[in-house]
């Protein structure tokens, strides 16, 4: 049986984007701002985001102990709350509506890797999170998956295909349960 090598795993064909200087900035910036919880002020963070390149509407409320990978492949439309613990893993573009709220310890993923290989190749996906969006506390979404309007992944599920709008997904791949009807 062929073995998982990764002295051999090679990153060279993944570009973060931005140069090596704003990447180093960047991971300084996102400790001491974003991920340590010192930091409560939603406009400067909102501020710092959008001078690393990050599209940042209105009425963006990021919460503390929030960790973000790269803030120039990350799009937020108006009036978004992002839960504590919440990490994005924007290797590659996450696109997050309006109305969106991701509760506290979920996690937005673009990367995975190639189990198929010996190398473990990077794999990326973009992820879009369409207005009102609602991801429950610890949930997981998968690269590649698109939340349609008003979909929602309940708590602690796994998105591993796309959800349909105004539909709740529940469960470990999520599933959907039910119709989201609103009043
Ligand atoms: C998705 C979730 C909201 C449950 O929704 P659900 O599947 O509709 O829940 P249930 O099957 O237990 O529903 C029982 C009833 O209560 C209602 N209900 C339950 N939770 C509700 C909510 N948050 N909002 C509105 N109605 C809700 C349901 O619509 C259903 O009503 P019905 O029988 O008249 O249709 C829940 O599993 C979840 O993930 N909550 C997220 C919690 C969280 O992340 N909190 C952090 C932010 S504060």
């Amino acid at each position: 049986m062929k073995q998982t090598d990764l002295s051999l795993y090679n990153n060279s064909p993944y570009h973060p984007g931005g140069n090596a200087v704003k990447r180093i900035l960047w991971y300084y910036v996102n400790c001491l701002f974003f991920k340590s919880g010192l930091f409560p002020f939603y406009g400067v963070k909102n501020l710092l985001l959008r001078a690393f390149g990050a599209k940042i509407g209105k009425h963006v409320e990021i919460k503390p102990c929030v960790n973000i990978k790269y803030p120039w492949h990350l799009t937020i439309g108006n009036e978004v709350w992002i839960g504590e613990n919440v990490w994005i893993d924007c290797l590659v573009p996450v696109i997050i509506g309006n109305n969106v709220c991701l509760s506290q310890g979920s996690m937005i993923l673009t990367g995975s890797h190639n189990y198929k290989k010996t190398t473990f190749d990077l794999i990326t996906d973009n992820v879009v999170l369409e207005d009102g969006v609602w991801i429950g506390a610890g949930a997981i979404v998968n690269l590649g998956i698109t939340a349609a309007s008003h979909a929602v992944l309940s708590s602690g599920s796994v998105a591993t295909t796309n959800l349909e709008p105004y539909s709740i997904y529940q469960g470990n791949p999520a599933k959907k349960v039910r119709e989201r009807d609103i009043d």
